[in-house]
């Protein structure tokens, strides 16, 4: 059947306006066709974008069989290997999300709380009052210790600071749509030497490799029953042929979740300070919730509070870190509400377009975290973590860890933006990230329970 109507420009045009522009692009097309249209972009990219949640729903409620999402991820292949949970589909896929599972939930979950509060702390303490700092880097280092520290179980040490240093390096070589590029065009990705952009990032990876398959070789030989963290689970997993994982595919899942988790939840905290700094008003009604907690409060405790929840969640729809889900390619035919889609279409679930709907959300570029307190979104209208048998595997430590930093952060901290401008959002990888170069300060300490507080000179 013929697909939904979509932009009309040719394909290499609307590719550049996707990794140029991707959310004045969207909006563009969503005003001339609708909530589900074609979009044409190349031979790299394309499927229809759908922002109607009731299609979404059902996306995400239809049987897992009838959709392939990893082959559709397989540009991530030079990056996540071929053994990452993002390119996996069918009975694999299931296998591997049950085995990495667990250790995002429960009881497993709520121990990385006081590490996350303490990391937040190690980080923050080296700003300077009245300095501006850069947001992207702290918040890149908080997130990047808490994946090293809390999931991987590293400990501090020269393996540890290696990683670390290379790995927001690697992130910064895709800062700027122009560095982008590199994600989605073959051609620019040739080894012409040390010196080459690809030829460094090849050297980077290939140096993150040998970390990382050092680590795992010591993890097998210490064979620790004690450790909980989800490298030492996955290297003691067995399948029901007794057959353990390889360390090509330890050495996959651990870029996945590193890749996956890392900058997304660094971005989601950038964009939380930016707005809660750019309102006062929710700044004080934040303080206000967080000073009622007496005490030293258990992170479980402050995880709950329903205020931050609102806006954790409202700084996740305004700018989802992730514009769209994985695809969706269908596998059979598919009726989904007036639309008949054929066998190999890829169904694109978009995030951005969904959460900007006015009739969802009313004055939609306003931050406004009161919404979620009135009323409850759906999975079809709400899904910055994406939905179904893909979603997100670090859903709640994400959510987790946005609470407890930005509640950290405020309780210590008296902050304010650097520069009274709006920050623009800016295409960062395959993310949408506050502008480079957005910075605060801090004006002052601040006790807990101390309402309201002094600023100290600077
Ligand atoms: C604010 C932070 C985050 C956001 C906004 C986010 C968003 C998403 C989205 C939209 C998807 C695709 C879901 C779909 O297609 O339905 C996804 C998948 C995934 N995420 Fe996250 N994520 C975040 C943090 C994390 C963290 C902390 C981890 C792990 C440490 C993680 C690991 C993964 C993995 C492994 C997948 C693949 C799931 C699959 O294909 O079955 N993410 N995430």
């Amino acid at each position: 059947m013929k697909l939904p109507d979509g932009p009309k420009t040719p394909p290499w045009l609307q590719l550049i306006q996707w990794i140029a522009d991707p959310l004045d692009y969207m909006e563009t097309s969503v005003q001339s066709y609708g909530d589900v249209f074609t979009v044409r972009a190349g031979s790299l990219f394309q499927g229809v974008f759908i922002s109607n949640p009731q299609l979404i729903q059902a996306i995400f409620t239809a049987e897992p069989k009838l959709f392939d999402s990893g082959r559709g991820n397989v540009s991530g292949k030079i990056f996540v290997g071929e053994n990452s949970l993002l390119l996996l589909d069918g009975d694999r896929h299931q296998r591997e999300r049950r085995m990495l599972m667990p250790p995002f939930h429960g009881e497993r979950m709520r121990a990385y709380g006081e590490l996350i509060c303490i990391l937040t702390q190690q980080v923050s303490r080296k700003w300077i009052t009245g300095q501006p700092f850069s947001v992207r880097e702290s918040m890149q280092e908080i997130s990047l210790r808490v994946i090293l520290q809390a999931v991987f179980g590293l400990h501090e040490g020269p393996r540890y600071q290696e990683l670390r240093q290379l790995i927001a390096e690697m992130m910064d070589m895709t800062a700027s749509p122009l560095r982008a590029s590199m994600l989605f065009f073959n051609f620019l990705r040739k080894d012409l030497g040390a010196w080459s952009p690809w030829g460094r990032f090849l050297r980077r990876q290939q140096r993150i490799d040998q970390l990382l398959y050092a680590e795992i070789q010591e993890r097998r030989i210490s064979n620790d029953p004690e450790r909980t963290d989800i490298l030492s689970l996955m290297i003691s997993a067995r399948d029901e042929q007794g057959e353990g994982m390889s360390d090509v595919e330890l050495r996959d899942e651990l870029i996945t979740l590193l890749l996956a988790g890392h900058e997304t939840t660094a971005t989601a905290l950038c964009w939380a300070l930016y707005w809660i700094h750019s309102q006062p008003q929710v700044r004080e009604k934040l303080l206000q919730e967080l000073d009622c907690l007496r005490g030293n409060p258990d992170p479980t405790e402050i995880a709950r509070l329903p205020y931050l929840s609102a806006v954790c969640q409202e700084t996740l729809r305004i700018y989802p870190p992730l514009l769209l889900t994985w695809p969706r390619i269908l596998k059979a035919p598919l009726q989904l509400g007036d639309y008949q889609f054929d066998t190999d279409t890829t169904l694109l679930p978009c995030i951005y377009l969904t959460h900007r709907r006015e009739d969802l959300y009313p004055e939609p570029k306003q931050f406004r975290p009161e919404r979620f307190l009135e009323r409850q979104y759906s999975p079809g209208e709400f899904f910055a973590f994406g939905g179904g048998n893909r979603r997100c595997v670090g859903a709640a430590l994400a959510m987790f860890e946005m609470k407890l930093v930005v509640a950290t952060l405020l309780s210590n901290y008296q902050m304010a933006l650097a520069d009274k401008r709006p920050v623009k959002p800016q295409r960062r990888g395959f993310f949408i990230a506050p502008a480079s170069g957005f910075k605060m300060v801090i004006t002052g300490q601040r006790m807990p329970q101390e309402q309201p507080s002094e600023p100290v000179a600077s």
